[in-house]
């Protein structure tokens, strides 16, 4: 699979990429194994000895693994399954003592994830080695969430490098969970469609006549960086817009919403009155589950209805589910770009030939 970096002369990846089980099961491997997937908030984990027990990516990456406040406040993210057996060791989020204790033969584990103990193992010899201490996964906390990778094949921190710089000024640490504005989706496509259609605002004029009001078509923008990138919404006039102190990149534009989007399936929408946090999590070749997940910054309401946000999603998923059918077709092979707007599809495209190798 081969992307030009030439977006004026490149092709889109061909349908059989959105269409084909087996390339399904290489991007399991390939792209979300190696990537920073989003787990959940840190709330989840908030006390000492405080455990969640979780699989990350259910039914496609399927991996056992758990996050474990130890008792001095540490966090970490371990595999959770037995060095013994195999047994799944932590069924339910609980908060335990100074151990992990396997509920199969008795194995018990520290909370950093070493070995511990283990019932009428007196006779083994070379035991215990460090296989059967529990392995422990790359984690990362940032905002209030929590990223894991089972091989990372980049640097979050370098990833989300850019989001940092522009929306460093905004109180992020005052985000607080809004359970009205959060949602699962499920939608009838592949997972790359879902994103493709996220990431050019080239389809608003036609697909959201609401949105389209609110926004300045004319200055929509676009900026890539190496493993996310961002769009940038201009406000219409008498439209709300962040007010922005100096030195902010964005200085002197109304912006109505910055629209980032992290390698390969995290959409970070910050708007003036929060976040809202799309997962796109696959669950097999041509379903796909959208979790909308709303934080607003102390201070200011959330209102569903006026942030028009179920609207549009509504309107994406219509449209998505069109092209998966459209891209079953034995006349489609694949497309071209416009190079002023479909930009983040590129990018995308990039990456996927970039980690498909
Ligand atoms: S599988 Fe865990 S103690 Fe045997
Ligand atoms: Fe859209």
């Amino acid at each position: 699979m081969l992307i030009n970096t030439n977006i004026r002369q490149a092709s889109t990846l061909p349908g059989s990429f959105y269409r084909d089980k087996a390339i399904f099961d290489e991007v399991k491997e390939k792209i979300f194994a190696a990537s920073w997937l989003y787990v959940a908030d840190v709330s989840v984990v908030k006390n000492p000895g405080d455990v969640y027990p979780f699989a990350l990516l259910p039914g496609v990456l399927d991996e056992p693994l758990v996050l474990v406040r130890d008792r001095d406040g540490m966090l970490r993210c371990l595999s959770n399954v037995c060095t013994h057996r195999g047994k799944v060791i932590v069924e339910e989020a609980s908060s335990v003592g100074t151990m992990l204790r396997c509920g199969y033969h008795g194995r018990c584990f520290r909370l950093d994830g070493s070995f511990k103990s283990m019932p009428e193992f007196g006779q083994s010899e070379d035991f215990p080695t460090a296989a059967d201490n529990l392995h422990q996964v790359p984690m990362r906390e940032w905002m209030g969430m929590i990223f894991v990778s089972l091989k990372p094949a980049f640097d979050f921190e370098e990833a989300i490098q850019p989001i940092r710089e522009r929306v460093g000024f905004l109180p992020t640490d005052t985000l607080l969970f809004e359970p009205e504005g959060t949602q699962d989706y499920f939608v009838n496509a592949n997972w790359a469609l879902y994103c493709d259609n996220f990431l050019e605002g080239f389809h608003i004029p036609f697909v959201h006549p609401a949105l389209n009001e609110a926004l300045d078509f004319k200055q929509y923008d676009y900026e890539l960086f190496r493993y996310c990138n961002l769009q940038i919404g201009i406000a219409d006039e008498g439209q709300p817009h962040f007010d922005l102190p100096p030195g902010q990149p964005d200085f002197g534009k109304k912006i109505y919403a910055w629209y980032f989007w992290l390698f390969p399936n995290l959409m970070l929408n910050f708007y003036p009155w929060g976040l809202s946090l799309n997962i796109i999590e696959p669950l097999s070749h041509e379903r796909t589950k959208v979790r909308f997940r709303t934080y607003r910054f102390e201070n200011q309401p959330f209102n569903r209805s006026e942030n028009q946000l179920e609207k549009t999603e509504l309107e994406d998923e219509a449209v998505v589910e069109s092209v998966q059918r459209g891209i079953q077709s034995r006349f489609y092979q694949q497309g071209r770009f416009s190079p002023t707007m479909e930009k983040g599809v590129h990018h995308f495209h990039g990456l996927v030939a970039e980690f498909f190798g």
